[in-house]
């Protein structure tokens, strides 16, 4: 039998959606939480908890007025890759863009090429590497990925790697993106592609691989007529999609994922209005990417104050891969949103508990309430705002997870 453990003197910004007004982080001041069995029995202040469930504690343990978080969400990344571009950045320096690159055979494809050589175990041990940098700073749940593959064995490999990374101690998330760029062998022949691309599908997904479906919509990635085979095939499955949608141009692909009921479009830079309606009726999260926004050097602004009137949920994440954001550090996303996004510390820190949550179609995490997993950070602050206010400081004093702590 799992012990149940008393959690006291935590200063808890619950983010809780059933909690007070927004604007107040669910916050409580001199909380307390029972877990049992991974999960939390009882969250609230600690004069509110009953006598008879505090004796049912085996354990208790004092979090020393400790600020206490969701555990962090990382709920779109690309971690799994060979080599990096670093080549790229100083073109991009010297005025080359994305697209030319991209254009050019560079980009993604070079991620490919390099993905492609490496073996299973060095991407792996890259990867690990990569994973154990963000769960420094809180992360216990993380998205990844596939992409660099582009072949039916090598997108299985990097689905593959990431399934394992929850041998480090996190939750994995794995998101098929075979359609994120045209490899060169079917050069010219982007539908015979996608064509693969649809039948390598329910193959991945047999494999236990694949937990959500994605693609990228633009000049340089695929048409939404080609977008929509793709999550038409998703859908036959029973898999959600998401997409990179509006981060180069208005492609339109945010009200087809709307159609398709996305869990979240992503990026967004380029986003209409008929798109946020769109994100609106369907209750489609909005991914924003501050570190590809600034890597870029990009100068429109994902829509964020329609987004925030519209009453679409935010989710913030790191997005991190070779081509646009080689960051490994979710908080210093958490400052960037609000320094180039306009997002308040409050909507920041929403963005990667609450809202990325959703942004993975899981209702079981994000928050600290009674039912969800006990997964959540102790940090050596004094108010939850500065985990925004602070950039390039890890203030985390320690991580439990499923009730445990972590080491
Ligand atoms: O999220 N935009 C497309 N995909 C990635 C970048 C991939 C790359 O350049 O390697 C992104 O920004
Ligand atoms: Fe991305």
């Amino acid at each position: 039998m799992s012990k149940t453990t008393l959690w006291t003197q935590g200063r808890l910004a619950t983010m809780s959606d059933e909690a007070g007004p927004a604007g107040d982080w669910g916050w409580i001041e001199d909380g307390a939480m029972l877990s049992q069995d991974g999960r939390l029995l009882w969250v609230g202040a600690r004069a509110d908890l009953p006598d008879d469930l505090a004796g049912t504690a085996d354990q208790v343990h004092d979090m020393a007025g400790a600020v206490v978080t969701p555990g962090l969400i990382d709920c779109h990344t690309h971690l799994v890759y060979g080599g990096q571009r670093a080549h790229e950045f100083e073109l991009r320096l010297k005025g080359a863009s994305y697209e030319e690159i991209a254009r050019a055979g560079g980009g993604i494809r070079s991620s490919v090429a390099a993905t492609r050589e490496a073996s299973e175990h060095q991407l792996y041990a890259q990867a690990a590497h990569r994973a154990l940098a963000l769960m420094t700073e809180g992360v216990t749940t993380l998205e990844v990925k596939s992409g660099y593959g582009l072949s039916q064995a090598s997108e299985a490999k990097m689905l593959r790697v990431a399934r394992r990374l929850a041998e480090l101690g996190l939750d994995v998330r794995t998101t098929y993106l075979g359609a994120h760029a045209l490899p060169a062998e079917f050069q010219g022949r982007a539908d015979d592609y996608i064509d693969a691309v649809c039948q390598w599908m329910p193959k991945l997904k047999r494999e236990g691989l694949v937990d959500a479906v994605d693609a990228f919509c633009e000049g340089i990635g695929f048409t939404s007529a080609q977008t929509r085979r793709v999550f038409e095939t998703a859908r036959a499955l029973g898999l959600p999609v998401k997409l990179h949608a509006e981060q180069l141009s208005d492609q339109g692909g945010t009200q087809l994922a709307c159609e398709f009921g996305a869990l979240s479009c992503d990026h967004l830079e380029h986003l209409s209005e008929a798109g946020i309606a769109a994100m609106k009726a369907s209750g489609t999260v909005a991914v924003l990417l501050p570190g590809a926004y600034y890597f870029l050097r990009e100068t429109k602004l994902p829509p964020i104050a329609a987004l925030r009137e519209a009453g679409v949920p935010m989710a913030v994440s790191t997005d991190h891969n070779p081509g646009t954001s080689p960051t490994l550090s979710l908080l210093l996303m958490l400052n960037m949103a609000c320094t180039q996004f306009r997002l308040t510390p409050e909507e920041a820190l929403r963005g990667v508990t609450v809202n990325a949550a959703r942004a993975l179609g899981l209702r079981d995490r994000g928050q600290l309430r009674a039912g969800q997993r006990a997964d959540f950070c102790l940090w050596d602050i004094d108010h939850p705002n500065e985990l925004s206010y602070f950039f390039g400081r890890n203030p985390l004093r320690l991580v439990v997870r499923g009730g445990v702590l972590r080491a």
